[in-house]
């Protein structure tokens, strides 16, 4: 969106005239993105700052949700010294709107990674009361079997001890595999398949709830998602329970 100024903007929502706003703005009751300013000729991008008038909010960024194929080599982190990021693959316009991503793959895992500036539905998506399902595509080193599919469904223990929720591993082939899970351990898939004795070769995220890796946009990727995208995130979780806080969007 083109930017605009500050007392343009705030005259378009019926605050003052722009002869008032001079004066308003100057006096130091306007902040953008929590910082006062005194320019009424401030240029502002009203997708992406955030405006309020004496601690009053006059208008949010508006919230939007992408979907990202991450690539194999990249960190899921919005800045870093050394390495190149998620944030990094999208074009100036898309990363000057505070987007994050919503949960973690690591560097060597590819795949589904949803980046938004809407921290409320970063969390509702990641905590495990939401029961959010999230579906991994293992390569592993070994020969996966029914015990390994047993002792996912009551709940594996690592080996430093953690306990993890029931999860689901859907055999593919002797050593590929479905894992699907509804919360976000550090590694927490690769230390599930280690404590069977089965190292992870290859990850690759495939779903969160019921909303698919479009894989037609390939390595590094990306699309917008809509309202009907964000709704099939929160739908009743595949694995039989009802969300205990079902989302409305
Ligand atoms: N679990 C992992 O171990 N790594 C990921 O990147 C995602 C889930």
């Amino acid at each position: 969106m083109p930017k605009i100024r500050l007392d343009k903007f705030l005259a378009d929502r019926g605050v003052g005239s722009r002869r008032e706003l001079k004066d308003i703005i100057r006096s130091g009751r306007v902040s953008v993105n929590g910082v006062p300013v005194r320019e009424a000729e401030r240029k502002l991008d009203p997708e992406a700052e955030q405006v309020s008038l004496d601690g009053e909010l006059i208008s949010a960024p508006r919230l939007r949700y992408w979907m990202l194929d991450k690539p194999l080599g990249v960190v899921t982190a919005t800045e870093d010294a050394r390495e190149k990021t998620v944030l990094d693959l999208l074009p100036p316009e898309l990363r000057r709107l505070g987007l994050f991503p919503v949960g973690r793959l690591d560097k060597d895992t590819s795949g589904l990674l949803i980046l938004t500036n809407d921290g409320e539905f970063a969390h509702r998506v990641i905590s495990p009361k939401s029961a959010v399902e999230k579906c991994y595509y293992a390569k592993v080193d070994g020969e996966l079997n029914e015990e390994d599919v047993d002792a996912f469904r009551e709940g594996l223990v690592l080996r430093d001890g953690t306990r993890c929720l029931p999860a689901k591993l859907e055999l593919l082939e002797p050593g590929a595999c479905l894992v699907r899970v509804t919360e976000g351990k550090y590694h927490q898939v690769r230390r599930m398949l280690a404590s069977r004795g089965k190292p992870v070769l290859e990850l690759r995220g495939m779903s969160v709830g019921t909303l698919e890796l479009d894989e037609g946009l390939g390595p590094g990727g990306w699309k917008e998602l809509d309202e009907k995208d964000l709704c099939r995130l929160f739908s009743p979780d595949p694995m039989g329970n009802m969300s205990k806080n079902p989302t409305v969007f």
